[in-house]
């Protein structure tokens, strides 16, 4: 059994890795925007008591994230999982761009997960085998990206995937990945998306739970394959 912690758990990916995470039996910290008005976190704090916590992390508040230490108090922290995220400006080609969405992009999907790895680097030193994985897109890949648009989130996750890369040099003992968690069904994948929510989630924890020290600094997606940057 160990400790994880999953950002933007309220509904799709991160809700589904929570209830995959719980079913294996580790202890799962739930950090999302709003624990009391989220019906699903009640339910998971009634089934899995003692494995179970529900914080509060809107991951661009600032408090919030300098409180995260504290929710986790002095056990090991095994694994953080970066999933909170947004698609914003779907339609925007370069002439009409909306660039305070542009900019939310980078901070909810790029900055957010650095300040969040920043400040639980003493919670996963304090375990033996610490892994971060931040939940990327194929549309962060330069290599993959053959129809262009989709601006804001296409550069916000290219610049997560390359903070990534770097971290993983910074901290060669921490295990870091980026993991495409497939085109799944969600309100952000839309209701056309092949993929199950349970699917991608057991995939995903999957890889990471495989993952060694020597995977770090990977781009993966749910199945494990490589993904070019
Ligand atoms: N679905 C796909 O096909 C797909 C494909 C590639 C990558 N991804 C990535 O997978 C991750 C999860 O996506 P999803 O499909 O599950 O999307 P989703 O259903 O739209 O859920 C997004 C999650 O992020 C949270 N979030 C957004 N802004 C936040 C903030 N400021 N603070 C805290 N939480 C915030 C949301 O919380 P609230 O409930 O409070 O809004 C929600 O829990 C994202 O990083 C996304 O980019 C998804």
């Amino acid at each position: 059994m160990s400790t994880w912690l999953v950002t933007g758990s309220s509904r799709g990916i991160g809700l589904e890795l929570c209830k995959v995470l719980l079913a294996k039996g580790h202890q799962v910290i739930g950090a999302c925007r709003n624990p009391e008005g989220c019906r699903d976190h009640w339910e998971l704090s009634s089934d899995f008591k003692s494995k179970f916590k529900s914080i509060k992390l809107d991951v661009l508040n600032d408090d919030d994230i300098q409180k995260l230490p504290e929710a986790i108090g002095d056990q090991p922290l095994d694994c953080l999982i970066n999933n909170a995220g947004v698609l914003l400006g779907e339609k925007d080609r370069l002439v009409n761009l909306n660039y305070d969405e542009l900019l939310k992009s980078f901070q909810v999907n790029t900055i957010a997960p650095m300040k969040i790895t920043a400040s639980l680097i003493p919670s996963l030193s304090k375990s033996k085998n610490p892994k971060v994985s931040h939940i990327t897109s194929k549309m962060g890949s330069i290599t993959d990206n053959t129809s262009g648009g989709y601006h804001a989130y296409r550069m916000s996750k290219a610049a997560l995937n390359m903070f990534h890369k770097g971290f993983s040099k910074d901290f060669p003992m921490i295990c870091s990945l980026v993991l495409h968690p497939g085109w799944v069904q969600t309100s952000m994948g839309g209701s056309s998306a092949p993929i199950a929510p349970i699917d991608s989630a057991e995939g995903l924890i999957d890889v990471i739970e495989r993952a060694t020290i020597r995977d770090s600094g990977s781009f993966f997606d749910f199945r494990g394959e490589r993904i070019p940057w």
